[in-house]
């Protein structure tokens, strides 16, 4: 899997060879998910750092993996299992933690609200991105997904290209990217308004909780929105080129 590792390369494909590469782009807010096609050097000038700074971090944190620990190679697996992947994984996660979310929100910003205004917009931000990706997620389930495994199907059994009353696979994933974007947007906002989720003075043990899984969340939706834009989608595209 190692290829890409350079200040050149797109920083969504780095993640995508070399997958501990996610954690040291989050810890420098290096955007690999949404704008996951921007080169490493391009997004070090916008945050004024240094390339080979972060490519030996990546290196390093590759050293310390435990033999073994590296996770599947998504960019060979066959699509169907990357799309089962997904649901089964990251939308599954957000189905039991939106809803639980909420309720943490809640529930600190009705004890601290009067001093943390911003308690109040961060639930209001969580609010809109929670219905957002519940209608993402069914969109992804219902057409996105299925369309991509009837390719595979169809190029398995050496068949021309599917029917689809979406047409182009190109549709239903140039909308998916917009969505993410908004996504995108929501992760960004929510961080600025906790300042990166750091808990203020007198933030009771549910306020820190609330956080840190706020924190993780965000991870969460970084790595699920780079398996679909950065592999799913353009290995979906490919695929439909070659029907
Ligand atoms: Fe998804
Ligand atoms: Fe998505």
């Amino acid at each position: 899997m190692a290829t890409a590792l350079s200040a050149d390369a797109q920083v969504g494909a780095i993640v995508t060879h070399h997958p501990v590469a996610a954690s040291v782009f989050r810890h420098r807010r290096v955007d690999f998910c949404c704008n996951g096609r921007q080169t490493l050097a391009t997004a070090c000038a916008a945050l004024a750092l240094d390339p080979e700074e972060l490519l030996a971090e990546v290196l390093e944190a590759e050293a310390r993996q435990e033999p073994g620990a590296a996770p599947r190679d998504w960019t060979q697996a066959p699509l169907g299992e990357l799309c089962a992947h997904i649901i089964g994984t990251h939308h599954a996660y957000l189905r039991v933690e939106l809803p639980r979310l909420t309720l943490y929100i809640q529930k600190i910003a009705g004890v601290h609200g009067d001093e943390h205004p911003e308690l109040a917009q961060i639930g209001q931000t969580f609010a809109a991105l929670y219905a957002e990706l519940e209608g993402h997620m069914a969109k992804e389930e219902q057409i996105l997904f299925p369309m991509i495994t009837s390719m595979e199907t169809a190029a398995e059994l050496n068949l021309s290209l599917p029917a689809s009353h979406c047409g182009s696979v190109r549709n239903p994933i140039g909308q998916m990217e917009h969505e993410h974007d908004a996504a995108g947007g929501a992760l960004r906002r929510m961080s600025e308004l906790s300042d990166g989720y750091t808990v203020p003075e007198g933030g009771c043990a549910t306020y820190r909780e609330t956080y840190e899984r706020l924190h993780h969340f965000e991870g969460d939706l970084f790595q699920h929105i780079h398996l679909e834009n950065n592999i799913l989608h353009p290995r979906a595209i490919e695929l439909e080129a070659s029907l």
